[in-house]
């Protein structure tokens, strides 16, 4: 199989790594791809929001399969665009992939199909947010309904605060269009697990628990981030919570997209919490998690294109999903400055690594024959091992030898699960 990967993030080149060592793989590309692709396959630097351009790439190469990584081009139609061309391509299309890109629609569609979430308001009018503030009775979130790169959920400390992030988001457009409408959500608190699944739009598979850590410091302190590291299995999600998960959550999303005329094929990520009273509901992704995605494949057994056909031709139920046993950890090593201002352009130094630990890469390029860094989060770490606590060993043990002026990282990630 020709494979085209699209992305160029850390879960860009964990599906790269994966696909690369599939016996059914002839060639592969990835676009626009980084640094750390550029040695899974070859690097194409296409400009995928136009779907003109892809197709004809598509074309010219005989791509059997194309692997959409990210949101957005979920959210601008590209698995319409390329499916409607007759190329196959993974993901949701555009009205599926509404799961994530309007929290409206994820929101009272849960309602629709009673999955557990938190309570919530929605409202496009500067006026009316405010006046619900005056009377709503639980402690909030504030969340821009569309795309907003992990920055569009604020959680104010006083009802000013509340006041001036409504104002900044319906008036002042801080997320542009994103920003158009609002959910004013009830604040929940408990641990958060990422949930991915594979889907053929009517059987759903789970895929490993996994917990990514937001936050940018230690202790979970420090300004939010798209994910500092993570680790799966989550030892807190033992196996009731994943019945019920499946049950009260996977499948009853799984069931509704289809029944609403607008099925899911590709991979569903619930973002769950588990607070006292039971599984909330946070948020639905319509695609693999960054950086759960850079742990998950290293324990997948299964060749990820068989799982992938059988998601595309109805068939799930017919391939076995298997599991190494043990566990992976992940943790990112970030640009100075990272999350306001990440500096760049700084050369990179490696040194050997074990067979159990790999870099994955994120912001990095090749630039007159060295790797740099080009962006906040340049790599992920990740080590996997019979244990949480030997995974943990080995990741720490062996980051130093990925090496830039200004790398900072988080010195506790899978603490939580020793
Ligand atoms: P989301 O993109 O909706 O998952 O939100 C990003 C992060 O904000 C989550 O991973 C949580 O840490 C936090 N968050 C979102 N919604 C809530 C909520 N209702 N209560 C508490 N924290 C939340
Ligand atoms: N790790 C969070 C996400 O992929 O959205």
């Amino acid at each position: 199989m020709n494979v085209l990967i699209i992305g160029s993030g850390g879960r860009e080149h964990a599906l790269a790594w994966k696909v690369m060592q599939s016996p059914r793989l002839t060639k592969l590309y990835i676009a626009p791809g980084n640094a750390g692709t550029a040695a899974c396959g070859e690097n194409v630097p296409l400009d995928v929001s136009d779907h003109a351009t892809v197709t004809r790439f598509c074309r010219e190469k005989r791509i059997d399969l194309v692997i959409v990584g990210p949101e957005i081009p979920l959210a601008e139609g590209m698995v319409d665009a390329l499916s409607g061309s007759g190329i196959r391509c993974f993901g949701p299309k555009q009205a599926a992939a509404q799961i994530e890109a309007s929290k409206v629609f994820a929101k009272d569609f849960m309602i629709r199909h009673n999955i557990p979430t938190a309570r919530y308001a929605t409202f496009s009018g500067f006026d009316d947010a405010i006046r619900y503030l005056e009377i709503v009775d639980y402690p909030i979130v504030i969340k821009a309904s569309g795309l907003a790169a992990g920055k569009g959920v604020i959680l104010p400390a006083t009802v000013e605060e509340a006041k001036s992030t409504l104002k900044e988001i319906l008036v002042g457009r801080a997320f542009g269009e994103a920003g158009d409408e609002v959910v004013i959500e009830e604040r929940l608190s408990g641990q958060e697990v990422s949930l991915m699944a594979f889907t053929d739009g009517t059987s759903v598979v789970p895929m490993l628990p996994a917990q990514d850590h937001k936050r940018l410091l230690d202790g979970d302190n420090g300004p939010n981030t798209g994910g500092m590291g993570a680790y799966a299995p989550a030892p807190i999600f033992a196996s009731a919570l994943m019945n019920e998960a499946m049950e009260s959550v996977l499948k009853p999303a799984v069931d509704g997209l289809r029944n609403e005329g607008t099925p899911f094929v590709g991979v569903l990520y619930a973002g769950l919490i588990l607070t006292e009273d039971g599984l909330r509901v946070l948020e639905f992704n319509g695609r693999f998690g960054d950086p759960e995605t850079q742990i998950v494949l290293p324990l997948l057994e299964t060749d990820l294109l068989d799982i992938i056909e059988a998601c595309m031709d109805s068939k799930l139920n017919d391939v076995v999903i298997r599991w190494k046993n043990g566990a992976a950890v992940c943790v990112v090593l970030a640009s100075k400055g990272y999350p306001e201002k990440a500096e760049s352009g700084k050369v990179v130094a490696f040194d050997a690594l074990p067979e159990n630990v790999i870099c994955f890469h994120a912001g990095t390029k090749i630039d007159n024959g060295n790797i740099v860094t080009a962006g906040g989060r340049v790599f992920g770490v990740t080590a996997w091992a019979d244990g949480i606590a030997s995974a943990v060993r080995d990741v720490y043990a062996n980051i130093g030898k990925v090496w830039f002026e200004g790398v900072q990282y988080r010195k506790d990630i899978a603490r939580l699960a020793l």
